[in-house]
């Protein structure tokens, strides 16, 4: 049965139980979807014991109506965690993560100041700063984060490596729709006729022969673009559809770039 504990000492005396077992986390802002599913699969695959954080982490919204309106479905996401036979789940409050405010933050190296960095000030820096707290309180042996969020995966490895923490970072490829949508926790914000569109975002970002012409592809279909760049031999795309923020990443190899 899946326990859930709400406050970082509690937790703790639990965690000091589990000593000598092999731990694999899962971080996440709840709204739990088929993406989060595949993660926590596989970490119950490959540990002894799998935990799992829902937390809205308020240090990486720069928006504060974006913070307001990020679904939160607790209910839920607890059902779905006992059903995928999570072991633990850790649900505590702002106050529990950041006793003294956001006082201390992690900053990414001055070569991750793209894309998501541009488009979102101090996005990436929140999610450095809870991520490393989390690892600090639940001190795993893996942690697993999702491909479609490709630039946090990046930072977050760098993190572990420059600060020595012995927990190895899993990549996990993205899970996409039939149509092609990366499952996100914002698609639940999309009407239906604006998710049949949104799966235009992956394909732009896979046929297109280089990034302009995805732009221009996405703007023709309604997109109200952020960009579209290649980094880390991906192409990467941020674009919103009626107001919400989508994201998505295809490997360069399996684009149809012009190669010289
Ligand atoms: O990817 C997410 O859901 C969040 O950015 C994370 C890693 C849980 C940090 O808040």
């Amino acid at each position: 049965m899946t326990q859930v504990w709400h406050t970082v000492a509690q937790w703790r005396a639990r965690r000091r139980a589990l000593a000598g077992r092999s731990i694999g986390f899962v971080p996440t802002m709840g709204a739990l979807h088929r993406g989060h599913s595949s993660l926590v699969e596989r970490c119950l695959g490959e540990n002894e014991v799998t935990v799992v954080s829902i937390f809205v982490n308020p240090s990486q919204f720069n928006d504060p109506k974006d913070l307001e309106r990020y679904p939160r479905t607790l209910e839920n996401d607890l059902a779905l965690l006992e059903r995928l036979g999570a072991d633990e789940v850790i649900v505590p409050s702002a106050s529990e993560i950041f006793p003294n405010g956001y006082r201390l933050r992690v900053e990414p190296a001055s070569s991750a100041q793209v894309m998501e960095a541009s488009y979102r000030p101090g996005f990436l820096q929140g999610v450095m700063t809870v991520v490393l707290k989390l690892l600090g309180i639940v001190g795993p042996d893996r942690a697993y984060f999702g491909e479609k969020d490709y630039q946090q995966l990046e930072v977050i490895t760098d993190m572990v490596q420059e600060f020595f923490i012995p927990t190895k970072i899993i990549p996990c490829p993205t899970v996409r729709e039939q149509s092609g949508l990366a499952e996100s926790s914002r698609n639940m914000r999309l009407s239906p006729e604006a998710k049949e569109k949104a799966a235009g975002l992956f394909h732009a970002l896979t046929t297109a022969a280089n990034s302009a012409e995805a732009r221009t592809t996405l703007r023709a279909q309604g997109f109200e673009v952020e960009y579209v760049e290649e980094c880390w031999e991906r192409r990467f795309g941020a674009a919103y559809l009626e107001g919400v923020r989508l994201i998505d990443n295809v490997p360069v190899a399996e684009t149809k770039s012009v190669k010289f």
